[in-house]
């Protein structure tokens, strides 16, 4: 009963989106921007817009075969509303679109001038539009040119999208505090899939993403980064895409037990007490708790039960909670532990004096290669991480300075990642350390600039670094 309730209002809520959109790109051609009635129709579709994403994380509007649908869900016609999705269908028709994503967050002033560029660019221009949208400051509006049913079955989600839905997603959990209801997770799993959706396409696309680092919104940022990471890591060893997709929803979901610490502790900006500490580390287990609460128990949400409560177990069981049986790790448990570490020590601390730097953080993992990590799984997420991950700031030879933006190609050596030069002759160029000519490098890296770093290449040792290339 209640799922028929829940398909009815789910119904109505894509047809109010739907015509709510088909009446302010009408009234977007004859009324100007800062005229009464454009206002008044902008922010009806706005509020639309904030209800479908919160039921879905983002909002993607399509058209196919005379269809339109909200999210992937058909919405159907009916004869009073007919005109009206008749008229939005001429217009994706006409700007030789499938669907219109709208990205969660999106403010009324966006999604105003998002709506007079579309629905004033002349027929002569619309391949232009993209361009036309970026020049008008619309960044969370998106065009997709895929045509439905051709190719790979993909969401067309940008990286930005992905990341941002997810973060968005992250943001409202925290909110829930700790209560993960059946549609919370259901509503991770979408998000999640636009993840791996996007990994699968372009697998380190997302990386660059994973190097913003916000103390204010730690948490989000932290399950959402985890997942990417993992979710990589799960690629590079050739899980299909069921296993990537409950691996992400497990690394999104790892910390979900820290909404039940307590505040005082979760935020404490210093060094833990013995007894906070204690706090701190019932967080795998009440993530186990807050998940089977609520859920099905079916293999996906099992694995993010165990993940929670495994990932700071450590590959050897030394860590925390303790155990009895001498069971192995999941290999789940392994990778979201790996990611987990990496994301945590590449975040800025307060207590800490110094932080590592991100090939720092790579050394720290290598050093623990075999006791706290399975050792094959470290030289995978080396493999896709290089020895200066993203984001890294690198002297490089010839007096430039450059930040990692890409990791090295397939087959490049770990340590000559792909750069945007800052400092040099071509500042904004991107070039590829593993670039030579006449059998020289034409530049190679000196110097970790990270503002929390002596100055030196991080210690990885050597002879370790060579039995991974
Ligand atoms: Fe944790
Ligand atoms: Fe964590």
């Amino acid at each position: 009963m209640s799922t028929e309730l829940e398909q009815s209002s789910a119904a109505r809520q894509g047809q109010a989106l739907v015509l709510a959109l088909a009446s302010a790109l009408r009234t977007a051609v004859y009324y100007s921007p800062g005229n009464a009635v454009m206002r008044q129709v902008c922010a009806a579709l706005q509020k639309e817009i904030v209800e479908q994403s919160r039921a879905e994380g983002l909002t993607r509007v399509g058209v196919h075969s005379h269809s339109v649908y909200v999210n992937r869900a058909r919405v159907s016609t009916t004869i009073s509303t007919y005109g009206r999705f008749s008229s939005l269908i001429g217009q994706f028709n006409s700007w030789g679109i499938s669907s219109l994503l709208f990205m969660a967050g999106i403010s009324e002033e966006e999604l105003l001038r998002a709506l007079v560029v579309l629905a004033n660019v002349p027929p002569a221009q619309v391949a232009d539009l993209p361009r036309k949208l970026y020049a008008a400051g619309v960044e969370k509006v998106e065009l997709d040119y895929n045509v439905p049913g051709k190719g790979t079955r993909s969401t067309s989600v940008t990286p930005i999208v992905a990341y941002t839905a997810a973060m968005q997603l992250g943001s409202e959990l925290g909110q829930a505090a700790g209560s993960f209801e059946a549609g919370m997770v259901r509503r991770v799993r979408h998000v999640t899939q636009a993840v791996v959706d996007q990994i699968l396409r372009d697998p380190v696309a997302l990386l660059a993403l994973t190097t913003v680092k916000d103390l204010d919104r730690y948490l989000i940022l932290h399950s959402t980064n985890v997942a990417v990471l993992s979710t990589l890591l799960g690629q590079r060893m050739g899980l299909d895409k069921t296993r990537l997709g409950e691996l992400c929803l497990a690394g999104f979901l790892h910390d979900a037990g820290k909404l039940g610490v307590d505040p005082g502790v979760l935020h404490k900006p210093g060094f833990l007490d013995a007894r906070e500490w204690e706090e701190m580390r019932r967080h795998p287990v009440l993530a186990a708790y807050a998940l089977l609460s609520n859920q099905r128990l079916n293999v996906s949400n099992m694995r993010a039960v165990v993940v929670a409560f495994e990932h700071h177990l450590n590959y050897d069981l030394s860590g925390y909670p303790r155990v009895e049986i001498k069971n192995k790790l999941t290999l789940f448990g392994g990778i979201v532990a790996i990611a987990d570490l990496f994301d945590a020590l590449t975040t800025a601390r307060v207590y800490r004096g110094v932080n590592p730097t991100p090939p720092e953080a790579i050394a720290n993992l290598v050093k623990r290669s075999g006791t706290h990590f399975d050792s094959t799984l470290v030289k995978l997420f080396v493999e896709v991480m290089g020895i200066y991950p993203s984001g890294t700031v690198l002297a490089l030879t010839g007096r430039e300075a450059g930040v990692v933006c890409r990791p090295p190609a397939l087959g490049s050596p770990l340590d000559r990642p792909m750069v945007r030069v800052v400092v040099g002759k071509e500042p904004g160029h991107v070039v590829d350390l593993n670039e030579r000519v006449n059998g020289q490098y034409v530049r190679s890296a000196v110097a970790v600039l990270n503002p929390s770093n002596r100055g030196q290449i991080p210690a990885v040792d050597p002879a370790t670094l060579s039995s991974f290339q």
